[in-house]
């Protein structure tokens, strides 16, 4: 067993995310690494990042950008004393443009250096509730996952050995700007005026328990969960995670298939 002690922090809304990051710890355990595994939210303190010998962070992607959640974690975090190797991993739907780049530049002014990172593309949270469901990779990881997860444990393990690996950070995607604009103007304009205010829960579906939110937008009044918009930024775990399908936002997506907690459990198994 390596005396190195290593954090896997990661971000997750409906499980993409969760499910490569918990395949990634499993898979580094077996290597002799003992894994600390940090699922963060709105309210997770950076303070301890300083005793970890090496890091990795997963996040997802949201409109080729890294989610809100992730941006203020990383802005949390302390410049450290000494510097720090980090590698970074996104999943992301179709393709992941400038997230992990703009993640490493951010974490490069805290004294953290990116050394690897790696993509992969995985079932889409936003997708699978919108388009037609005979695209079926919006339910899947890309077919080569598990021989990705095998070479990024490879990559990891050797530049947890090497003494000063080189900083890496992923080149800028000139194409990415060229999504920005229907992204900006079309999608995420779509999701914030037309989605985000109309999440709600359906009553007679709800089974009587709380509602999982990573950033605090629901609260039990009257025994009965709440929903503020305020803080939502779209991650979509209410809306998959939540059984019977008691979380909706139109009455076009209310029926759709979630990406829920068994769906992802299944998934986990066939990258074991
Ligand atoms: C608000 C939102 C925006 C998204 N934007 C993008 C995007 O720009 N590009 C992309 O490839 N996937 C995008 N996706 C898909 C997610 O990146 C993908 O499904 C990811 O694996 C979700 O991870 P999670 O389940 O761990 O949250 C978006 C998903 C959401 C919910
Ligand atoms: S309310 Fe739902 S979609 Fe919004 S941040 Fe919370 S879990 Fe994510």
């Amino acid at each position: 067993m390596s005396d190195k002690k290593i954090l896997l922090a990661f971000y997750s809304g409906a499980g993409s995310t969760r499910t490569v990051a918990e395949v990634l710890q499993i898979r580094l355990q077996d290597c002799g690494y003992k894994i600390d595994l940090l699922d963060i939210d709105v309210e997770t303190d950076t303070g301890n990042i300083e005793q970890y010998d090496f890091l990795i962070i997963g996040t997802p992607t949201h409109h080729c950008y890294p989610p809100k959640t992730i941006s203020e974690f990383v802005d949390k975090i302390a410049y450290q004393p000494e510097p720090k190797n980090i590698f970074l991993f996104a999943t992301y739907g179709l393709y992941v443009g400038n997230n992990l780049r703009m993640i490493a530049k951010s974490l490069l002014g805290k004294n953290i250096r990116t050394v690897g990172f790696a993509g992969f593309r995985s079932p889409a949270a936003d997708a699978s509730l919108m388009f037609p469901t005979f695209i079926k990779m919006m339910y899947k990881y890309e077919s080569n996952i598990k021989d990705k997860i095998i070479n990024t444990v490879a990559e990891i393990d050797r530049l947890i050995q090497t003494g000063n690996p080189k900083v890496k950070i992923p080149f800028y995607k000139w194409y990415a700007p060229l999504d920005w604009f229907p992204n900006k103007f079309y999608t995420a304009r779509k999701f914030d005026r037309d989605f985000i205010p109309n999440i709600r829960l359906v009553s007679d579906r709800w089974n009587g328990e709380e509602i999982d939110c990573p950033r605090n937008c629901w609260e039990m009044v009257d025994n009965k969960p709440k929903y503020r918009k305020d803080n939502c930024e779209f991650c979509l775990r209410c809306v998959h995670r939540t059984p019977n399908k008691a979380v909706i936002y139109s009455a076009d997506m209310q029926d759709r298939q979630r990406l829920g907690i068994e769906f992802f459990n299944q998934l986990k198994k066939e990258l074991l």
